[in-house]
């Protein structure tokens, strides 16, 4: 039922200069692979096949991947490399891609509204790829949604002080045996004596597509920039979000020591395998 993933992918990643200078954060490796393949991964993994991604100036590594490189193919054919393409290959060829750019950077509500032009009127996934996260989450929400019908919100309880670097969401359980919760309130990246609770949102939704009506009259808000969370808070005050507390782990690899992390947590796992 859901068939298209969006990937907001025209940030600077400040945070990772001087490496984002000339390379998209997305690009960046967690061992072998750049984070926005372990993305496109999770998509397909939740039967997703059609990856719509905002991209924006010097971001044009991001398509070049997802692409056939022929002269490398053409050196590395017959050769022990050869085989170090294959998982790459096969993902191509099992998705499409297309790309729409975001001239300005007005937030992330922003972002996923320029996407309109790829997603169309049907509900769609949105995955920011600095949120590696390890275990199918985006397959796990699919379920979710098919049987709520409304948009879903991935959250993790995060340690109080740390309520200002995320979307935070109060709610009430309403499903003990899949943990959700239907969301009443919704604040981007509240000062902890302020957060309604300890729930984060991380990067994964679900959306359904009146979300873009409600994006083009939403005000500029946190930062000055147009933000999901406020956008999706309308849509709570009818009932109509859901917020999921996924089963797995997540790394903040928009953050270096989240990096570290998921580097030395996807290593261990190669090594016990
Ligand atoms: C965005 C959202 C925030 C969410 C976070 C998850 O913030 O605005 O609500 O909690 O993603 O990673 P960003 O990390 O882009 O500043």
């Amino acid at each position: 039922m859901i068939n298209k993933c969006l990937f907001p992918a025209a940030g600077y990643g400040t945070r990772f200069l001087p490496a984002t200078k000339a390379t998209p954060k997305e690009m960046l490796p967690v061992l072998t692979k750049p984070l926005i393949q372990y993305g496109v991964e999770e998509a397909l993994d939740a039967g997703i096949t059609t990856m719509a991604i905002v991209t924006g100036r010097g971001k044009r590594a991001i398509e070049d991947h997802f692409d056939i490189s022929y002269e490398l193919e053409h050196q590395i054919k017959g050769t022990s490399k050869e085989p170090l393409l294959d998982e790459i290959r096969t993902l191509i060829s099992q998705c499409t891609f297309s790309y729409t750019r975001q001239t300005e950077m007005k937030g992330l509500g922003h972002a996923i509204l320029t996407g309109e032009t790829l997603i169309g009127n049907e509900p769609f996934a949105v995955l920011l790829a600095d949120d590696l996260c390890d275990n199918a989450i985006l397959k796990q929400m699919v379920k979710v949604y098919e049987k709520y019908e409304c948009s879903i919100i991935a959250i993790e309880e995060i340690p109080t002080s740390q309520t200002d670097r995320y979307g935070i969401v109060a709610g009430h359980l309403i499903d003990n045996s899949d943990d959700t919760y239907r969301v009443t309130d919704m604040v981007e990246k509240p000062a902890p004596d302020e957060a309604p609770s300890n729930m984060a949102i991380i990067g994964r939704y679900i959306l359904t597509p009146d979300i873009f009506e409600i994006l083009k009259h939403t005000k500029p808000g946190k930062g000055g920039e147009i933000q999901i969370t406020d956008a999706l808070l309308e849509q709570a005050r009818k009932g109509k979000v859901i917020a999921y507390k996924f089963k797995g782990k997540r790394f903040d690899c928009g953050s270096v020591e989240g990096f570290v992390k998921a580097t030395n947590y996807f290593f261990n796992k190669g090594e016990e395998q």
